[in-house]
């Protein structure tokens, strides 16, 4: 609707620089640059290079935005920013370019949380988010079980990872297997040929022993490891390694675990929606999983598509809309970026 607010989010957390433009809940731009490239031949994101290719990447990325939604800064009623978590460098640099576009444009600005803009991204393509509800958000940075009771201002951590992220050992198995970085997608494609019941790999955290501590957390290097013994083995033997299958079943390990924790956080707390987002979230056995499994228990899903999924600048105006439309107050303009920002801050 032309009478809701105008917001601008820019992203620049980690290795993609995203400002993207929202109107309520309707997406009108969401302008992109990727330092990836420059990260993959060492295996993971290097802080120094992101933040050099944010510096280089966010004033025409802006350009982008505005254009691709036809209106210009004077037009935008706030600024949304991500003010953490992640790395301090590359934080730094959207946080001062928002400050230094909203004092250019006498624009309000709020710093915002990353994670609590993962979940909001969901509702440019469902709509408001009915709450309560659980979040599982898995990305190559965190894997977390949220409950969502009010997104505006504040969530409850469920639990975490106590190890790897879920994305990060997408990555590090893809490696293993010879797969390019990122290896999330890689994993994904060669999964599909491969049978998910191939090797039993083990599913961390979900013994009896370890729930009562660590009931909606995570751990992903007990698989790591099992997934290395196993392929070293072969390797030893000198046998061929079989990717596919080794892929389906690794793939196949860990969405049990995320699916499994997921909607028990949702039985127990009587919640029926479950949202996912984060990288991991355009996983499509993750999806499919999910999906299937939840509507045993009655349980609706929301997965934004895939390319809201990763990092980007929409998810942050999706959230400066809804803290706008919550009539939240916006942050003051020396607002800090912090790459240690808790869950239970949504805006600083
Ligand atoms: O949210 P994101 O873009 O950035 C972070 O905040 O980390 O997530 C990137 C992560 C990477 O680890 C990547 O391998 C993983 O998401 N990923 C996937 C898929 N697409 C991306 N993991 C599994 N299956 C996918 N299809
Ligand atoms: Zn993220």
């Amino acid at each position: 609707m032309a009478d809701e607010p105008l917001i601008l989010g820019i992203e620049t957390s980690c290795d993609e620089t995203g400002v993207g433009i929202v109107r309520g809940h309707t997406l009108l731009a969401d302008a992109l640059a990727s330092s990836v490239d420059q990260h993959a031949r060492f295996g993971g994101v290097v802080p120094e290079v992101a933040s050099r290719a944010h510096l280089e990447a966010i004033v025409p990325t802006m350009q982008r935005a505005l254009t691709e939604a036809g209106v210009t800064l004077a037009d935008v009623d706030a600024i949304a920013v991500t003010a953490g978590p992640g790395l301090a460098g590359a934080l730094l640099v959207g946080v001062a370019a928002a400050k230094g576009y909203a004092v250019a444009a006498e624009k309000p600005v709020y710093g915002v949380n990353h994670l609590a803009a993962h979940v909001a991204v969901d509702t440019l393509e469902h709509g408001p988010l009915p709450e309560p509800a659980v979040a599982l958000l898995v990305s190559g940075g965190h894997s977390s079980l949220l409950l969502v009771d009010d997104l505006a201002h504040g969530v409850t951590p469920l639990g975490a990872t106590i190890d790897d992220a879920a994305g990060e050992a997408f990555d590090k198995i893809a490696r293993l297997l010879g797969l390019p970085f990122p290896g999330g997608p890689y994993i994904d494609r060669e999964a599909r040929a491969g049978d998910p019941a191939a090797i039993a790999f083990p599913r961390g955290l979900t013994a009896a022993k370890d729930l009562a501590a660590h009931r909606y957390d995570f751990s992903f290097s007990g698989l790591k490891t099992a997934v290395a013994r196993w392929v070293e083995a072969r390797q030893r033997a000198g046998e061929a390694v079989p990717v596919a299958d080794v892929a389906a079943s690794f793939q196949e390990a860990v969405c049990d675990v995320l699916v499994g924790k997921a909607l028990d956080a949702c039985r127990s707390n009587g919640v029926e929606t479950l949202v996912i987002g984060g990288g991991v979230a355009a996983n499509s056995r993750l999806r499919a999983m999910a999906e299937l499994r939840a509507a045993r228990y009655g349980i609706r899903v929301r997965v934004p598509r895939p390319g809201l999924c990763t990092d980007n600048g929409a998810m942050v105006a999706a959230l400066g809309s809804h803290l706008v439309a919550s009539g939240v107050a916006p942050s003051r303009l020396d607002l800090p970026a912090d790459s240690a920002m808790p869950l239970t801050t949504v805006s600083v």
